[in-house]
C-alpha cells in the first residue's frame, strides 16, 4: 500500500508556526476517532482558502492514547526519556496528541489551529498553545543560525521517514518536541568568542569552527554522533523561537524515522562523552517540555 507522509515533517522551514498539545478526554474516543479521521478534509478546505500560505501539518499521537486508537502500535513509540546528568535533567512532560502547524501567514497558521482545534471540542483539553516566528535570517533568539547541517534534498525523507524496517507505519516519524526558556541576560553579557565556542559556530556569518577547534562541550561536537559504521546519525529539525516580553526561547521540534537518534543526541548533551563533558548550552537555557509522538501517515487517519 502507498501511504503518503504529512507534510509538515519533510517541508522546507517557515517563516510561522503553531504548536498545539493536547490531552485526550478518555470517555470521548469515538469522538477523537471521528476528528482525527476527518482532519486531511479539514487541512484541505483551509490550504484552499490559503492558496499562497504555504500551510504545512503534522499531526502527532503519544504512547499514551496510541493503544486506545489502534490495536498495532509503531515498533519504537516510547515515552519521552528522562535524562539526568551533572548540571542539567530533563523530565518528560508526555501529553496526548500535538498538532504541528506552519505556514508563511500567521493568519493561515492560525486559522487552521482554531479549525482544529474547534472540530475536536470537548473531547479534548488544551494543554498548551506556542506561536513561533522566524527571527532574521532562521536565527534562535540567542543570534545564532539554526537549521544549517539539517539534512537536504532527498536525505530529508531517508532521516525523517520511517521505511521498509516497520512496514505497517512506513512514511511516518517519530517526533519530538521540547520547550525552552532562554537566560538571555546571561547569554548576553558573555563575549562573542564565549557564545561561539558554546556552539562551535561563529555568531555573525554562520561558518562551523574547524573540528580540531571545536570544544567538547560545543553544542554541534555533543550533538554530532557517529553510529558503529562510522556514518552521521541524524534527525530534521524544525525549531524556532517564541517570545513574549516575560519569556523568550526555542520550540526545538525534530522528525526522525527512529526516536533512538534523538535519545542519543539528548543524552549526550545532558550527560555527556564518556569523560562527562556535556554541552554548555545548557547552562543558559532551561528545558520546560519534552514531548514524544508518532505522526503517521495519511491513510492511518482515514482508515480510523
Ligand atoms: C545544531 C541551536 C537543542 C540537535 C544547532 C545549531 C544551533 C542550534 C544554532 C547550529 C546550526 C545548525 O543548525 O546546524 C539549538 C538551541 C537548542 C538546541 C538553541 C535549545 C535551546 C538541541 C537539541 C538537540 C539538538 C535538544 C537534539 C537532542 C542538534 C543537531 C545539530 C544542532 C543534530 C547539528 C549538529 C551538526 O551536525 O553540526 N543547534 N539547539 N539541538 N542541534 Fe541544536
Amino acid at each position: 500500500m502507498t501511504t503518503s507522509f504529512q507534510s509538515g515533517i519533510i517541508a522546507e522551514a517557515s517563516s510561522d508556526a503553531l504548536f498545539i498539545t493536547l490531552n485526550v478526554n478518555r470517555s470521548e474516543i469515538d469522538k477523537i476517532k471521528a476528528v482525527l479521521a476527518s482532519t486531511p478534509t479539514i487541512i484541505d478546505e483551509i490550504k484552499q482558502e490559503f492558496p499562497d500560505a504555504e500551510l504545512h501539518t503534522s499531526i502527532g499521537i503519544s504512547h499514551q492514547i496510541w493503544n486506545t486508537l489502534d490495536s498495532k502500535q509503531p515498533s519504537q513509540l516510547a515515552a519521552f526519556p528522562h535524562i539526568k546528568g551533572k548540571e542539567v535533567e530533563i523530565t518528560p512532560t508526555d501529553v496526548d496528541l500535538v498538532l504541528h502547524i506552519r505556514s508563511s501567514r500567521h493568519d493561515a497558521t492560525y486559522q487552521l489551529g482554531n479549525r482544529l482545534y474547534s472540530a475536536f471540542g470537548s473531547s479534548v483539553s488544551l494543554v498548551d498553545e506556542v506561536s513561533c516566528f522566524k527571527y532574521k535570517d532562521n536565527r534562535d533568539l540567542t543570534g545564532f543560525v539554526d537549521g544549517t547541517e539539517n539534512p537536504e534534498g532527498e536525505q530529508r525523507k531517508s532521516v525523517a521517514l520511517v521505511g521498509d524496517e516497520d512496514p505497517d507505519f512506513k512514511n511516518g516519524s517519530y517526533f519530538n518536541l521540547m520547550r525552552f526558556v532562554h537566560n538571555l541576560d546571561k547569554w548576553e553579557k558573555q563575549d562573542i568568542k564565549v557564545q561561539e565556542d558554546t556552539y562551535g559556530r561563529t555568531k555573525k556569518d554562520n561558518q562551523e569552527y574547524a573540528s580540531a577547534d571545536k570544544s567538547v562541550h560545543a553544542h554541534t561536537k555533543r550533538t554530532s554522533l557517529k553510529d558503529k559504521d562510522g556514518r552521521s546519525m541524524e534527525i530534521l529539525r524544525h525549531s524556532m523561537p517564541f517570545a513574549s516580553l516575560k519569556e523568550r526561547g526555542l520550540m526545538f521540534a525534530s522528525y526522525s524515522k527512529s526516536p533512538v537518534t534523538f535519545n542519543l543526541m539528548l543524552e549526550s548533551m545532558v550527560k555527556g562523552d564518556q569523560d562527562g563533558n556535556t554541552d554548555h548550552l545548557m547552562k543558559y537555557t532551561t528545558a520546560t517540555t519534552g514531548q514524544a509522538f508518532f505522526v503517521p501517515a495519511i491513510d492511518w487517519f482515514t482508515s480510523l
